[in-house]
């Protein structure tokens, strides 16, 4: 049987993060620059039923049932042998290979389990489709992460920008929209590794104890993702980079930013940027400035110099 592998790209959110999981729009968009891969190869030479997991980055060399029954490798791989029904499976390895950062906001864990469920659901001879594919990333998500919106495992499993909406428990909303006119996108890594539960839960404490003004925040988030948009899709890229300032100011007020984070969105503003802000859980993580490709290495440059540890330029098109 010859060996099938399929990929996933990271992500970063461009507008709306928190204020997502509470009902708010936000708009999110694939990097492709960054990808994680599955490959699945048959092992005739193993004993029957052997699922080996080789993820050399990280130097693991396992066989699935001698690894721990939550982690979310172990989940992934079980819940594609559950949705494709095939109870025994010949003996095979997975492979996994990434060069999206870890812990950075840009979704490696969620574009991970994407790349294994099509490669392996593949193998299995049942390829299961993006809308399964999606909801089978998003409850190892749920199970790792907490409370996710759905916005990572939507956004890498369709590789397109998309225009997300949580409704309740169940339900997502899931527009993708034109983009006008390419723009470019600067990220940098503040190098706090920030896990995305934590500063969820962080705000869910502080919504709990001021409803009144955290939904406010929330709203007038809301409406700057809802112009965004109506930016993007009108190439009207000059209109981006105010409201992502806005959106930032927001972030600061829900909780979300921290020094370093703050630094670097000054350092950007400094080299040029036309807008700046934190993507994705904040604390830590990543932030995002909206540029000219003219000032892209400056910027990336002075991030660098500010203290990120990493910095990627990137362009958002539309689906091509
Ligand atoms: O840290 P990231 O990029 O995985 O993004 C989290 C985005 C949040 O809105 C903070 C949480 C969510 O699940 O939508």
């Amino acid at each position: 049987m010859p060996a099938i592998s399929a990929t996933a790209p990271g992500k970063i959110i461009l507008f709306g993060e928190h204020a997502v999981v509470y009902g708010q729009p936000a708009i999110a968009a694939p990097i492709n620059q960054v990808k994680a891969r599955a490959i699945i190869s048959a092992r005739p030479d193993l004993p029957k039923g052997t699922i080996l997991l080789q993820a050399p980055n990280i130097g693991l060399e396992q066989a699935l049932v001698d690894m721990p029954g939550d982690h979310p490798l172990v989940l992934t791989i079980h819940r594609v042998l559950q949705a494709t029904g095939v109870k025994q499976p010949p003996a095979l390895s997975v492979r996994i290979t990434s060069t999206i950062p870890i812990a950075a906001g840009m979704g490696s864990g969620a574009a991970v389990s994407v790349a294994i469920t099509r490669a392996l659901s593949k193998f299995l001879g049942h390829p299961l489709q993006d809308k399964q594919i999606s909801q089978l990333a998003f409850e190892v998500e749920k199970l790792y992460h907490g409370t996710p919106s759905g916005i990572d495992n939507s956004v890498i499993t369709y590789e397109r920008p998309i225009f997300f909406t949580r409704h309740g428990s169940e339900n997502v909303e899931m527009e993708f929209f034109q983009v006008g006119r390419p723009f470019t996108i600067v990220i940098g890594d503040s190098g706090i590794l920030s896990p995305t539960s934590t500063s969820v839960g962080d705000v869910r404490k502080a919504w709990l104890k001021d409803q009144e003004t955290y939904e406010m925040l929330f709203n007038q988030t809301g409406e700057i993702v809802r112009q965004a948009r109506k930016a993007i899709e009108n190439g009207d890229n000059a209109a981006l980079g105010p409201l992502m300032e806005k959106n930032q100011e927001l972030l600061r007020k829900i909780g979300v930013s921290c020094d370093k984070l703050e630094q670097l969105i000054h350092a950007a503003h400094q080299a040029g940027a036309l807008g700046a802000k934190l993507s994705g859980g904040g604390r830590g993580g990543n932030m995002i400035a909206l540029t000219d490709d003219d000032f892209a290495p400056k910027i990336a440059n002075a991030l660098i110099a500010a203290g990120a540890t990493n910095t990627m330029i990137t362009k958002i098109i539309g689906k091509s």
